[in-house]
């Protein structure tokens, strides 16, 4: 199966079974919005524990917020969003069809890649044994083509995106021979930029300019709170703030799901630093994230780190953590060091100080920021392709398993009587009573066992708990491993250690100690 069926299948499982809905379906739908069913929300609260936990609780140092949406207008300006969140958009006449040129670019460039990895496995299975990757990549006349060719087209387009020139970002996608995949065609429009902020009305104050925006991103609600934190914790540097919220971008390129969403959340932190001791940090943080990743147990091979060419002006390092998603490996989170890039810009356009006071120097001064940013729906859909399977097993049957870690689990154990009879339904709603007061659990008696131990894989359920007549006798249960599939007969009064051993969080927490 291909990659891309593969990820048909998933987006199509998560409906079956109510992780994730397109947003408002009884009306055709909305673009790039989704909904979180009964089972996506609780996955994704346990992703948001997960995160909060390793911030705010595993660090003396970093506190947490939650500040609103809407913030004074002037943020945006302060912030660059107003002058400069903007995409660059080519239309094709033809399908009336509207692209990012930069993602246009993208994926002709990953479709040489692509064509290079192609011609490497040809290679591979010529001379087999004696096959030498790094020769071939080096010699082979047509890897050295299509080499040039990307990096001539990262080259064009990093200088053409950094000098805004957007002539020459058209003249790249028609130099390349680009042409629009529903029409086939390389009729284009002008490349135009568009600005990604949602905009409404506040209210009607007499006076005001009313337009005010949705956030972008939950960065600024963090900046902006800067000194009411440092001053109200007695924060001193190094510390951080945390915070996990909405944000609204107006996509021009939907697609891939809830890779790239118009309304979406984000877990942020801003590290605030000496200067002088930002890329220290920014090492530091680019090892913790990575590490927060790893402990998930998807593998590491799934993970890279992107480091950024080409800095924004007020960068002086960034680097992506990117996962191989059934579509390539992507950009799930980004970790930049930025200065006093954004203290700075707040300071200047509120006309208030945001120094921090340095006791040891006995100085005032702007900190510098690291800034740990990733977003929840991307982490989601990573977590669910990372654990999706479809398993042939040993006796011929036919799986579907999502191979969650058991603390993201939205359902912790499903408790399940073997028969609707002879006193079993009630034993085990007496252990679902005991148990559900730590755990997620559900309680199910339909349809054979063997149906509902497949129920619980295909929601990621770690654990089942059989309920038999022997365990009215013994007081004890069957305890079903959803990954090895391996039966084992424990006491009732085992159970809750049992549990909690597999599905707390502390045992990721552990990790990153
Ligand atoms: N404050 C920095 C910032 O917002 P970003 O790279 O634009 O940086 C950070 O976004 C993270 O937010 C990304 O790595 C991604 O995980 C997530 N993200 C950004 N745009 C998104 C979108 N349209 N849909 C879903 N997630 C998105």
């Amino acid at each position: 199966m291909t990659q891309e069926d593969l990820f048909k299948n998933l987006i199509a499982h998560t409906k079956e079974y109510g992780y994730i809905f397109p947003s408002s379906e009884i009306y055709d739908g909305l673009g790039a919005v989704y909904d979180y069913g009964q089972l996506g929300s609780e996955l994704k609260n346990n992703i948001k524990k997960y995160w909060w936990e390793s911030m705010v609780r595993l660090n003396e140092n970093i506190v947490g917020i939650d500040s609103a949406i809407f913030m004074h207008p002037r943020i945006w300006e302060a912030s660059g969003h107003v002058g400069a969140f903007n995409d660059p958009l080519i239309d094709n006449k033809d399908s009336k069809k509207r692209y990012r040129a930069d993602v246009l670019l993208e994926d002709y460039i990953a479709k040489l890649e692509e064509k290079i990895n192609k011609d490497v496995e040809k290679g591979r299975k010529k001379f087999g044994e004696a096959f030498d990757e790094a020769q071939f990549r080096a010699t082979n006349p047509n890897v050295l083509r299509n080499a040039r060719k990307i990096e001539e087209c990262k080259e064009r387009m990093v200088a053409a995106l950094n000098a805004n020139d957007l002539d020459a970002l058209k003249q790249l996608i028609l130099d390349c021979e680009i042409v629009c995949p529903i029409s086939g065609t390389k009729n284009w429009t002008d490349v135009r930029q568009f600005n990604l902020m949602f905009s409404t009305q506040l209210g009607s104050v007499s006076g005001e300019s009313g337009t005010i925006y949705l956030r972008p991103e939950t960065a600024q609600g963090i900046f902006v709170n800067y000194l009411n934190v440092q001053k109200t914790g007695r924060m001193k540097l190094p510390f951080g703030i945390a915070q996990i919220g909405k944000a609204f971008r107006n996509e021009i390129v939907a697609r891939q799901f809830i890779f790239r969403m118009r309304e979406f959340e984000q877990m942020e932190m801003q590290f605030f630093v000496q200067p002088g001791q930002e890329l220290e940090w920014f090492a530091k943080w680019k090892e913790t994230r990575l590490k927060w990743h790893l402990a998930l147990g998807m593998g590491e091979e799934n993970y890279r780190y992107h480091d950024h060419d080409k800095l924004a002006h007020y960068a002086n390092a960034a680097t992506d953590i990117e996962f191989n998603f059934p579509f390539g490996f992507k950009e799930l989170e980004g970790i930049h060091s930025r200065t006093d890039f954004d203290l700075g810009r707040h300071q200047e356009y509120s006309g208030k100080k945001l120094q921090y006071f340095d006791p040891e120097k006995g100085e005032s001064y702007v900190p510098y920021v690291i800034e740990t940013s990733i977003g929840v729906d991307r982490t989601v859909l990573a977590v669910l392709s990372g654990a999706y399977r479809e398993e042939k097993l040993e006796n011929g049957e036919e799986r579907v398993v999502l191979k969650l870690h058991p603390a993201l689990a939205p359902v912790k154990l499903a408790v399940l009587p073997l028969v609707k009879k002879d006193g079993l339904p009630e034993l085990a709603r007496e252990i679902m009573a005991e148990l559900k007061l730590d755990f997620n659990c559900q309680y199910d008696e339909k349809d054979s066992i063997g149906k509902r131990y497949r129920r619980q894989d295909a929601i990621g359920t770690p654990l089942c708990i059989t309920v038999d007549h022997q365990s009215l006798e013994d007081k004890c249960v069957t305890l079903r491993d959803r990954d090895t599939m391996q039966q084992e007969r424990i006491p009732i009064a085992e159970l809750y250690k049992r549990v909690d051993e597999k599905v707390n969080m502390r045992t990721l927490l552990k990790q990153l100690m």
